[in-house]
């Protein structure tokens, strides 16, 4: 009977886990896609320690079991409820390390229980080991980096360097596989200080900024161990969510990279990311932008019948999303027809803006994907650029030797004009200057996003 249990619990489990991720595709269902999944393994866990039976005997250190959940539910707890919004993609490394972690602890724990098993069951337990390792450390190198603590080491002699630890490790995990019984348990340690090591060095010399699609690719390693840990467990729920989260995550890597026109190998040995590039002024070479006021943005803005705004990362650094709302209704009171053109890669990951504005309520039928936006650009009077930089900048359509050139983006200087809203002059992500800011349709509007969408709305309000 507990065998049936656990089996239909292993069943549920891998249902929601589906049923949860398609949902996680709309933010309008994402958030309940998020518990249906939590919920699902929930009841993977429960069943686990209550009708989990080995050679006959259940389950033992219950109340150790029962205290680490508590104590993890506690921390994870505090840490999704603290993280600011732009911090989201350092907790996801944070957490994605952990699953790492676990997943080589699982194999060092099952080669000590059996170091005399088949050469299959060996590899088993070791590629989970590597991969497990890696994904602990690189995510956790990816964390430090992406909270400021570390910084980039862009030094060339690491590619090399790394090259040689791979094959390292392969050798290693030959030697381990087929020769375990005879080196016993050094081979291990060896293989785990390898790929801990290797994990550190082929995250340390990736671009701040490239990050989101690196942790992409350790969630899909750690999705890889995880599954390698349902082989050795003969644990079903544990082997779908492995082979879920590893080809969600590599599914995305390659998404990301689409979107940003690059291989996963530019990424990985990395050709942009860096600051600087642009003035901090409103001019660069002979170039001088145009500036426009408050009350001429405001007037621009109430009179137009069609209006585009394209968000970007500036609007997530100023938490812009309920006063850009705010602006968006003003303008429909006053008869404007609003609606918001998405980047794909808008942001510093993957449906950044899209859970932004969806955390402002703004309905979701009024993002337009870039597809559908860029045809509408010509009968759009005003486009609002909040904070967005490289995602509108024409070089990725007409200079060949711009580092973004083939990247699809928003052709907002088809609309008759562009109101930009940054601090700056300053480059964005891919540290480029961006030729839009000088095209004679454009003004700039300098300002923290948010400051300025509150002063924009009060002068609406006045109109
Ligand atoms: P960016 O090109 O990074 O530009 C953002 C702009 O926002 C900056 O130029 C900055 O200018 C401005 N800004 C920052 N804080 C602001 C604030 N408080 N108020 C107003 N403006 C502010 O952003 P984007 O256009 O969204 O493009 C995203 C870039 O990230 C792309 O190059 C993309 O390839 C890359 N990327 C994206 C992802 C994903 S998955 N989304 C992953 C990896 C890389 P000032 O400093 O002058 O204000």
């Amino acid at each position: 009977m507990s065998k049936f249990l656990l089996e239909l619990s292993y069943l549920i489990g891998s249902i929601t886990f589906i049923v949860g991720l398609k949902m996680l595709s709309s933010p309008d269902s994402a958030r309940k896609g998020n518990l249906v999944a939590a919920a699902g393994m929930l009841i993977a866990i429960v069943a686990t320690i209550f009708f989990h039976e080995k050679d006959g005997q259940p389950i033992g250190n219950i109340p150790w079991i029962l205290a680490a959940i508590a104590i993890g539910t506690v921390i994870g707890w505090f840490m999704a409820m603290k993280v600011k919004m732009t911090a989201m993609p350092q907790m996801v490394s944070f957490f994605n390390g952990m699953g790492g972690a676990c997943a080589a602890i699982i194999s060092i724990v099952e080669f000590n229980a059996h170091p005399e098993g088949s050469a299959g069951y060996l590899l088993t337990v070791f590629l989970g080991l590597a991969i497990g390792s890696v994904s602990f450390s690189g995510s956790m190198i990816a964390f430090g980096k992406l909270d400021e603590k570390i910084k980039d080491i862009g030094a060339s002699y690491l590619t090399y360097l790394n090259l040689a630890l791979l094959a390292l490790i392969f050798i290693v995990l030959g030697v381990a596989v087929f020769s375990a019984a005879t080196f016993g348990h050094s081979v291990v340690w060896i293989l785990l200080a390898l790929s801990l090591l290797y994990g550190v060095l082929f995250v340390m010399p990736i671009g701040g900024a490239d990050m989101p699609v690196v942790i992409s690719l350790l969630n899909s390693f750690t999705g890889m161990a995880a599954a390698f840990g349902g082989f050795l467990y003969n644990n079903q729920v544990m082997l779908t969510g492995g082979i879920l989260v590893g080809s969600a995550g590599t599914i995305l890597t390659i998404l990301m990279c689409k979107a940003m026109n690059r291989s996963l190998l530019n990424v990985i040995v990395g050709s942009f990311g860096g600051g600087g590039g642009a003035s901090a002024k409103g001019a660069a070479g002979d170039q001088v932008a145009k500036e426009i006021s408050l009350t001429d943005a405001a007037i621009t803005c109430a009179y137009a019948g069609k209006v585009a705004i394209v968000p970007g990362y500036g609007l997530a650094v100023a938490q812009a999303q309920h006063i850009c709302h705010e602006l968006e209704k003003k303008l429909e009171e006053k008869g404007v027809e609003v609606y918001y053109a998405i980047h794909p890669v808008a942001g510093r990951m993957p449906g950044h803006m899209n859970v932004l504005l969806a955390e402002a309520d703004v309905p979701y039928p009024k993002l337009v994907e870039m597809e559908d936006a860029n045809p509408q650009m010509t009968s759009t009077d005003v486009v609002i650029v909040v904070g967005a930089n490289d995602v509108v900048n024409p070089a990725a359509e007409n200079d060949p030797g711009s580092p973004i050139y083939g990247m699809p983006v928003l052709k907002v200087w088809d609309a008759k004009s562009t109101i930009v809203l940054k601090r700056s002059m300053r480059a964005g992500y891919a540290g480029i200057e961006n030729e839009l800011f000088f095209l004679p349709k454009t003004k700039m509007l300098f300002g923290d996003a948010k400051d300025t969408l509150q002063k924009l709305v009060g002068e609406l309000k006045d109109l």
